[in-house]
């Protein structure tokens, strides 16, 4: 349901004891809009194992069933798509909605940008309310048309050219969306489409299109930049594609655990991709008593089965360099860093406020509200640890669902419990949260709204 209709669901987590036992994640959200997307492009048919099914990915299921290609399920996470081929799309007949889905909505319009039909795309009011600008650009520039609401927002309608051209693109932010963007678009354009990544992000797009035959090479030039060359009009073959576990859902039973203490917990069959594992990284050097063990190959990425303890945390500097490599975590690495002893500090982080909602801001109220020394600065948050009494507060999660599963786990780790405004967007990401951690122990109870 959009959240225009939906009445807010407030919930309060309260402590919870040590969470033991070994638990599993669905498939990874970047990984699962990617494989339904090459799917739909590829000749033949492509069978996906491990597909996330949050309402984010089924509104991307929906997409390409609209634009003409055969999606079904068989059983939970398992998915079958018959492709249309490289420029094979249809001309929707009605409007693609995409709820709260940035990733999804993103990548279509660089699906549809390189085709000669025309497709217009919506979403609930956060995705109406963000500016596309930096999507449209490199697209424009290969020919692409977009007629939009002021400020590049949804509703849009993208019509590609004839023929698109070819592009050679620096990546002027760190996005891997705005790559995957072009890349798609360059799928269905004659000649090689470039990007050039001065800061490399997350590689889904080129690996999975690696796997689906597409003629991809990548290098690094003199200057370290990463170096992505595409060449278009080239057929992709279906595959079988095996999704790993999300290292981004797996964060929240991780850092769960981590702050409880006496937590023994593992987390089976994870995406281990180094451009995903920043917040483990970070959080070992805070003193978290993480392993990992069963390293292998699992669809073109590595995975493990992380084995995490409660632990004594101390507050570190994040290097801004790592930011792209966990760019969906910080906002519970904030919460971690709530009990850590001493001072986190996180710089670089400028994309935060581009995110589902400004998380930047809304993580500094939410800490503040719940006891917590915080310093907000542009592009920056120090989080101090060790306040006597974390927790008691109710935060405002502007209809974020990262920010919203952070800050329950604020409230099962704290001294009192947290109430979140609105538990409803969680759907969107990640619907088995709350019968997850309930399963290892946590306590969650609904909460009236705030009086009018
Ligand atoms: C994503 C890339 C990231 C991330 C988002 C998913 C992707 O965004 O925040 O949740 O699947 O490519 P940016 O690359 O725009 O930072």
């Amino acid at each position: 349901m959009s959240s225009q209709l939906r009445p807010p669901a407030p919930l309060t987590a309260t402590a919870m004891g040590p969470l033991s036992g070994r638990v599993r994640v669905a498939g990874d959200k970047s990984i699962s809009h990617r494989a339904l997307m090459l799917g739909a492009l590829a000749i033949g048919e492509t069978t996906i194992d491990g597909l996330m099914e949050s309402d984010d990915i089924l509104a991307t299921v929906s997409a390409m069933r609209a634009f003409g290609a055969l999606v079904t399920r068989s059983a939970p996470g398992a998915w079958r798509v018959r492709g249309l081929g490289v420029g094979g799309f249809l001309e929707p007949e009605d409007v693609i909605d995409f709820g709260n889905a940035g990733t999804g909505v993103r990548l279509a319009m660089g699906l549809v940008g390189s085709q000669a039909i025309a497709a217009t795309f919506s979403g609930d009011a956060m995705l109406r309310g963000r500016s596309f600008s930096r999507f449209l650009d490199p697209l424009r520039r290969m020919g692409v048309q977009a007629i939009t609401r002021s400020n590049d927002r949804l509703p849009m309608t993208i019509k590609g050219p004839d023929v698109t051209l070819p592009l050679e693109y620096r990546m002027p932010v760190a996005s891997a969306q705005v790559k995957s963007a072009v890349l798609l678009a360059g799928l269905n354009t004659p000649g090689v489409t470039t990007i050039i990544e001065p800061v490399a992000t997350r590689d889904h797009t080129e690996r999975m299109l690696t796997a689906f035959g597409a003629a991809i090479e990548i290098d690094r030039n003199e200057d370290g930049e990463r170096i992505v060359r595409l060449e278009g009009r080239r057929d992709l073959r279906a595959q079988a594609i095996a999704i790993p576990g999300d290292p981004s859902l797996a964060a929240f039973p991780l850092v769960a655990a981590l702050l409880v203490e006496g937590s023994d917990l593992t987390i089976e069959s994870v995406l281990l991709n180094p451009m995903r594992s920043g917040l483990i990284e970070t959080l070992v050097e805070m003193g978290g008593d993480i392993r990992i063990s069963n390293r292998r190959a699992l669809g073109g990425e590595e995975v493990g089965d992380i084995h995490v303890r409660g632990s004594r945390l101390k507050g570190v500097v994040v290097p801004p360099e790592r930011a792209p490599a966990m760019i969906d975590e910080y906002p519970l690495l904030a919460i971690a860093a709530a009990f850590a002893e001493g001072t986190t500090m996180m710089d670089g982080l400028g994309e935060l406020r581009m995110k589902a909602s400004d998380r930047i801001a809304v993580v500094a109220a939410g800490l503040a509200a719940n006891g917590i020394t915080v310093e907000e600065g542009p592009e920056s948050l120090a989080v101090t640890g060790g306040a006597p009494s974390i927790g008691g507060g109710r935060v405002t999660t502007r209809l974020d669902p990262r920010v919203a599963m952070s800050f329950l786990v604020l409230g099962l780790a704290g001294h009192a419990g947290v109430t979140i405004d609105d538990f409803g967007p969680v759907q969107t990401s990640f619907p088995e949260f709350q019968s997850l951690m309930s399963g290892l122990g946590a306590h969650f109870e609904k909460a009236e709204p705030p009086a009018a």
